[in-house]
């Protein structure tokens, strides 16, 4: 049985397999065919953490694969009245047929896998976002930039990693530009630096929001504060300065490069609102995307319950 907890754990072949679903499966639905592939099956949706795109495209995801899901809030389950994760996990294993967490820590992630019997999903960790790369991806396909320099400009923060594990993985260019002392973390990047080498990615990480976005054919952010980093808001606000992607910073750009953002956005911090308008169109659909990728993802998963885990 496979895990869907972080990117690095798939070979490019198989994050193009549900790519390839993901498509295959929008498709079908764009000419109203609503293929059963999970008939019956139940999705469990923990959520530690606040959730509009996620819950709303696991949601209706599972829906429109033929089974059902089952939103569960860290705030009303025993879960949050202090169960162990690792009873929730055999529990929920012997009831459902594959579980979706938002949780804070990966290792809370992890544990939650090793105790259960179902496939896992990261719904978004403190350090990663993988489902929302596959919706990144998929978009940059839909709109032809299928081998992309993408610059990454703001918080070196799960986004900023997922981001660093796809381009390793998918063999794409890759800048990063963090304002000092919100660098990625450094283990991640020696594990993504390792696998760019495996597979052809190129990574580069500065502090320069300019040289990232010269020339690029996607400019990304995400907010400059995360869930769980309220208390920081005054400080990150001030010392992200500079970063915005505003019209000046994507003029560096290709003249037709993509504006993504995984969304919610703070107009006028990480993006000004001219810049967020003039890219509504891909915004909304990678938006749109979540609910196709993470199909993919779900169909993928259940077709290899049987595998062996690799290490
Ligand atoms: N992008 C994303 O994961 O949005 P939500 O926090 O609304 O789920
Ligand atoms: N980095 C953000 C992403 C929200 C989808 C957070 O963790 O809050």
């Amino acid at each position: 049985m496979r895990h869907f907890l972080t990117l690095r754990d798939f070979t490019p072949q198989e994050l193009q397999e549900m790519i390839d679903l993901a498509i295959k499966i929008k498709r079908q639905v764009k000419a109203g065919e609503y293929v059963p592939y999970l008939k019956n099956q139940t999705l469990a949706m923990i959520f530690e953490k606040s959730s509009t795109r996620t819950r709303v495209s696991f949601e209706t995801g599972i829906y429109q694969l033929g089974g059902t899901g089952l939103f569960l809030s860290s705030r009303d389950i025993q879960l949050g009245r202090g169960e162990p994760l690792s009873d929730t996990a055999r529990v929920l294993s012997r009831m459902v047929d594959m579980v979706m967490i938002r949780t804070f820590e990966q290792s809370r992630l992890e544990e939650f896998a090793r105790y259960s019997g179902v496939p896992v999903i990261n719904g978004l960790t403190d350090s990663y976002h993988p489902v929302q790369l596959m919706a990144d991806y998929l978009t940059m396909l839909e709109f032809g930039k299928t081998d992309p320099v993408v610059a990454y400009v703001g918080d070196g923060n799960n986004m900023a990693h997922s981001w660093l594990y796809m381009a390793a993985i998918m063999g794409f260019e890759l800048r990063v530009a963090t304002p000092k002392g919100y660098e990625c973390d450094a283990e991640i990047v020696r594990e993504a630096e390792r696998l760019a080498e495996k597979y052809g990615g190129k990574l580069i990480l500065g502090y320069d929001p300019v040289g990232a976005v010269r020339d690029a054919d996607v400019v990304t952010t995400d907010t400059w504060v995360s869930m769980g980093q309220e208390e920081e808001k005054e400080q990150r606000l001030r010392d992200f300065a500079g970063f915005m992607v505003d019209s000046t910073l994507i003029s560096h750009a290709k003249p037709d490069a993509l504006f993504l953002h995984c969304l919610p956005a703070y107009r006028g911090y990480e993006v000004s609102e001219e810049v967020f308008e003039a890219h509504a169109d891909e915004i909304f659909t990678e938006a749109e995307n979540r609910l196709h990728a993470q199909k993919g993802i779900m169909v993928w998963l259940d077709s290899h319950r049987n595998d062996e885990n690799p290490e």
